[in-house]
């Protein structure tokens, strides 16, 4: 058996156990109307790809964390990006029908109901860090100000805000960065480094996980607007051609440009993570998960 094959099914095993954690963390049949659970459980546990936890795993895994430590703060991560999904998906932001080949929840459930799960997934995300007794109480305060610093003004929020209000208008290079970089990339950043302070690693270390992560967020982006540009419903499993009217990086500088942009910035986050941490297994989880549409884009 190679070593390559190996490290997949780790990499299967802990996306099962984020799935499976998710399961129980989710708000249990009875615990709130019937409605707003099942809402709740359909956006959270529809199949993603779980990239927020898997990093905040790696990098616990690569600092030397215990098995399972990071686990709950992870599932808060991809809380936090569920909730996202949700409002980023309503009829008065991108306006979306299809999401991790589902109907989206506004249309499976209704509006109202698909504000309230996401409001409630991002209240949980937070009760779920501090619940995390096994933690010590200032490394789950670190974790909760990463995680709000991610969601708030200067983070996924503002990103938001700036992806809708400014639409129509040319981006220049540094505020495609800077919207990318708010939008995706800051809660990227917090999970990949959550996920290395809960080992306690090394200052240092932390910051170039930071720095990895920075590139990745920005990389993760730019592929998602080669799907959107390029891809189809049904193998993205969500609506494509929703960024047609607005400045993105493939907009900017075409297919081959983006994609130019996109290596570079996985080139970039490789550097940064050279010669911390033992296996590299954050550099090869991406690198598996940007092999194919690198090639394929
Ligand atoms: C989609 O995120 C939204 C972006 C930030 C680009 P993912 O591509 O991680 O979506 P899931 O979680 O796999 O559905
Ligand atoms: C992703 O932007 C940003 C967030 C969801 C926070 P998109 O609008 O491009 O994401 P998709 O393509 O709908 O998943
Ligand atoms: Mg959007
Ligand atoms: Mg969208
Ligand atoms: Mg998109």
């Amino acid at each position: 058996m190679d070593d390559n094959a190996a490290l997949l099914r780790t990499f299967e095993a802990l996306r099962a156990g984020v799935d499976r954690r998710l399961a129980e963390l989710a708000p249990p049949a009875g615990s709130a109307p019937d409605r707003l659970v099942a809402a709740v459980r359909y956006a959270l546990l529809a199949p993603g790809k779980r990239f927020r936890p898997m990093l905040a795993l790696l990098a616990a895994a690569e600092f030397g964390a215990p098995e399972g430590a990071a686990l709950d703060a992870a599932c808060a991560f991809e809380m936090i990006h569920a909730a996202s999904l949700i409002l980023d998906d309503l009829p008065a932001m991108d306006d979306a029908g299809l999401r991790r080949g589902l109907p989206t929840i506004h249309r499976a459930f209704d509006e109202a109901t698909a504000i309230l799960a996401g409001v409630g997934l991002l209240n949980q995300a937070y009760a779920v860090i501090a619940a995390d007794h096994a933690l010590p109480g200032p490394l789950r305060a670190d974790l909760t100000a990463r995680a709000a610093h991610a969601v708030g003004f200067s983070g996924l929020i503002a990103g938001q805000a700036r992806d809708l209000f400014d639409r129509d208008r040319t981006r220049d290079a540094a505020a495609l960065d800077r919207l990318n970089h708010e939008k995706t990339g800051v809660l990227i950043i917090a999970a990949a480094q959550g996920g290395a302070a809960i080992a306690g690693a090394p200052v240092a270390a932390v910051e170039a996980v930071g720095v990895f992560a920075r590139h990745i967020g920005l990389a993760f982006q730019i592929r998602d607007d080669l799907i959107d540009a390029q891809g189809s419903a049904e193998g993205a499993g969500k609506d494509v051609g929703k960024d047609a009217a607005m400045t993105t990086v493939v907009s900017a500088l075409g297919l081959a440009g983006a994609r130019q942009a996109m290596d570079g910035h996985l080139a970039s986050a490789a550097a940064a993570l050279g010669g911390v941490g033992a296996g590299d297994l954050l550099g090869r989880y991406v690198g598996g998960l940007f092999a194919g549409r690198k090639a394929a884009a």
